[in-house]
């Protein structure tokens, strides 16, 4: 069976770069639509929508604060003045940030939960009235290795992950008779900006050394992950963590 995502719609908070830039551009080749969001990064924006565009899909662009809920709501409004529907929700926006335990201030920590955890739930609220009007949905959480085994110095990231994790258990139970699946991908290493400083030089060695493949993730081996939970294929897959990490957790 191919994955055809024709008339499907799939709206993609972070949109603009990396692994989100990576996930529009596979959902739209497999024929969906798409609805993306950016926080500043318009060029990055445009580019990506002008990339959709040329598989042959509609984009449209809003740049959006992911944890203002008005914001949320003016997006999923809009993608629903120019679509008619939401079929394919992907929560992919996220800040990683240091804050080791004992400094961090209060302003970090709820810069970090604001963003990935409350995003994630704004979106999802937004969205599952309508999704459960259509019968039909797929919410697709970007969570990280860190939510599932947590990661030192960024204790504030890794309870924003771990709660998309346990967050994306409960409402898959709630949606599931509706036809709505949620799940979560969890990636390890990806080459992308948010990781461009961590990687250079002789630390991306070390890292690359403790990834029994032997490499850094690419944004496509996270978003073949996310076009395969949204396809039919990942019908009877509900509230789990696919995990794309190269074995990075496994030693
Ligand atoms: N890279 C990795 O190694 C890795 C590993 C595990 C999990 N992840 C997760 O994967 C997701 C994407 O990461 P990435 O590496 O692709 O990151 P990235 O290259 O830094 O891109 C981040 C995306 O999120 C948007 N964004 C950032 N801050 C935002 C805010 N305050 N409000 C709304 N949108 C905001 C950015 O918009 P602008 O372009 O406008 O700035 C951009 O589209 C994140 O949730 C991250 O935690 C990444």
């Amino acid at each position: 069976m191919m994955i055809d995502l024709t008339n499907k719609v799939a709206l993609v908070t972070g949109g603009s770069r990396g692994i989100g830039a990576a996930i529009c551009q596979q959902l739209a080749h497999a024929g969906a639509s798409i609805s993306l969001t950016y926080a500043s990064d318009k060029r990055s924006a445009e580019r990506c929508a002008t990339n959709v565009r040329a598989a042959g899909r509609k984009c449209i662009i809003t740049k959006t604060a992911v944890s203002l809920s008005q914001n949320v709501n003016s997006v999923v409004r809009n993608t629903l003045k120019e679509f008619g529907r939401i079929d394919i929700l992907v929560n992919n926006a996220g800040v990683w940030k240091a804050g080791e335990i004992g400094k961090m201030t209060e302003q970090q920590w709820d810069e970090t939960l604001d963003i990935n955890l409350k995003g994630t739930f704004l979106f999802c609220n937004a969205i599952a009235p309508v999704m459960r009007k259509q019968r039909w949905g797929r919410i697709i959480n970007i969570a990280s290795t860190a939510g599932q085994r947590g990661e030192a110095r960024y204790s504030h990231y890794a309870a924003s992950k771990a709660g998309m994790i346990a967050f994306t258990k409960s409402v898959a139970v709630e949606l599931a008779p509706f036809n709505i699946n949620a799940n979560c991908i969890a990636p390890g290493w990806v080459d992308t900006d948010m990781t461009a400083d961590a990687l250079r030089g002789v630390r991306r060695k070390r890292i690359e050394s403790g990834i029994p493949r032997g490499k850094v993730a690419t944004p496509d081996d996270i978003a073949g992950a996310a076009l395969f939970l949204a396809s039919n294929l990942a019908d009877h897959i509900i509230g789990t963590t696919i995990s794309v990490n190269g074995g990075g957790v496994l030693i």
